[in-house]
């Protein structure tokens, strides 16, 4: 038997009525008269086991006293069904083995302030919400390997460290690369199209990096980004990708993490919503009318501030897409246009073919994508006025040199996606470690 075969949490409902043995940690206790409770966790659930004078070997009492919070345990005992229990079965203990007691636990029930959290970030992910949002992350990233890998999309891993800027300059890493200078990645996506036209349909998945001076929630300085990339799409399939995709994450978080969804007090009524897709499109101008009526109107060609888009998550109560934004604030590569749905522009146009997908309730820009230039002459010319050095592209600008198609694709920030859908309102608990612009420990 495999080691991992044993008796979990998780699985309590195939061992109803027999005798197993778990291996976990004191999550907590207490004694009421004759009676004693021991809340025991082994890393897939939380678990009441009961101790009663008689049912128990005697030494076991001793052993309960001695228990500290987080000491580790193997227990054994008969499981039962209990309703009012959580995870709805118990245990009726019969011995308990001490494997190490733990020295006194900073982490309490009791509050404790974020920062001390943070600090304890290597503790912290054993408690309940913490432990809840990363197995919804964990399933988040299992279904959308999933739904890539439904419609025949092979993953294709762009490199992290990188000669050249994707979303400008100004957030970059810099690193030292032997004799010259690399940079961490802000996003795969040129790399991505080079797969495209090797591939066809191709996803990346990694984690990508911004020197972004941004303390708010929905910043990280390092995050994992999902960028599928695909020959011969335009924008319009970009956001049915888009959408699907979103949705198949609402659908499987609801079946397979509804138990960590009511740890998370997550309504639940708004993922369904998510599930149902449909998601409203929307121009840039069109957006700009919605704000203006809400009275937040801002100038054309200023980009949304988190109120803008949490207005506009309040005007349909579902994620919505906006496209066609002012070229000005969009990097190099987007295909554009002088009006609103027009024919493709040579110069710089006033709308870039971008699609951005904003979640409700203030979680912001889940999505960020386009349908990308594909001809060369354009395409350095942009390079130009963006001034980067168009040498460092020569191998980007050969796709549009041999065998160049329409094309398009997006980036899903994965944490963002997380706090989404879980309702934990800050991306730093979405993630294992995060690192933010203070926060480089643990
Ligand atoms: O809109 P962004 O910057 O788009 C790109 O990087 C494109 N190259 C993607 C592509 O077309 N292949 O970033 C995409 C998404 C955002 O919508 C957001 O969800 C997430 O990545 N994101 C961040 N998440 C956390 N912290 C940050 N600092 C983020 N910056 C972007
Ligand atoms: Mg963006």
């Amino acid at each position: 038997m495999l080691s991992f075969d044993r008796f979990f949490i998780e699985n309590a409902d195939r061992f109803d009525g027999q005798s197993v043995t778990l291996k976990g940690w004191v999550y907590n206790k207490r004694s009421s008269g004759k009676i004693k409770f021991l809340m025991m966790r082994d890393g897939t659930g939380i678990m009441q086991g009961i101790l009663f004078k008689g049912e128990c070997e005697e030494q076991s009492f001793e052993e309960f006293e001695k228990l500290t919070q987080e000491s580790a345990i193997e227990v054994t005992g008969k499981i039962r069904k209990e309703p009012r229990s959580v995870g709805g079965y118990e245990m009726g203990i019969s011995s308990i083995k001490t494997v190490s007691i733990a020295e006194p636990y900073p982490i309490s029930p009791k509050d404790h302030g974020v920062e001390f959290l943070m600090q304890h970030r290597h503790l912290w992910i054993r408690s309940q919400k913490q432990w809840a949002a990363l197995r919804v992350r964990a399933e988040i990233i299992r279904s959308i390997h999933e739904y890539f890998d439904n419609l025949g999309f092979i993953q294709f891993d762009a490199p992290i460290l990188t000669p050249n800027s994707c979303e400008g300059t100004s957030t970059l890493f810099k690193t030292d690369y032997f004799e010259e200078e690399a940079f961490l990645t802000q996003s795969g996506q040129l790399y991505g199209e080079t797969g495209a036209m090797a591939f066809g349909k191709v996803y990346t998945f990694g984690p990508t990096f911004r020197a972004e001076k941004s303390a708010t929630r929905k910043h990280l300085t390092e995050f994992w980004m999902i960028e599928p990339e695909v020959a011969y799409m335009d924008l319009e399939g970009n956001m049915e990708l888009g959408e699907g995709l979103v949705s198949h994450i609402a659908k499987t978080v609801l079946e397979k993490r509804a138990k960590e969804l009511t740890l998370l007090e997550r309504d639940v009524a708004k993922l369904e919503v998510v599930k149902a897709g449909g998601f409203p499109r929307i121009s840039y101008d069109e957006a700009l009318k919605i704000l203006e009526k809400r009275g937040l109107g801002i100038p054309w060609g200023e980009d949304f501030g988190a109120p803008h888009e949490t207005a506009l998550g309040e005007e349909f109560g579902k994620p919505v897409f906006v496209h066609h934004m002012p070229s000005q604030i969009k990097a190099f590569y987007f295909k554009q246009s002088d009006s609103l749905f027009g024919p493709a522009s040579e110069t710089t146009g006033k709308y870039a073919f971008g699609c951005d997908l904003i979640a409700p309730d203030g979680y912001g820009e889940i999505i960020g994508g386009g349908q990308r230039e594909e001809n060369v002459a354009v395409l350095q010319r942009r390079i130009k006025e963006h001034e980067l050095n168009e040498a460092d592209y020569q191998w980007y600008l050969d796709l549009r040199r041999f065998g160049s198609v329409p094309h398009s694709g997006f980036g899903l920030g994965l944490e963002r996606t997380v706090a989404w859908m879980t309702g934990v309102p800050h991306v730093r608990e979405t993630v294992p470690y995060p690192r933010l612009m203070n926060t480089l420990r643990p």
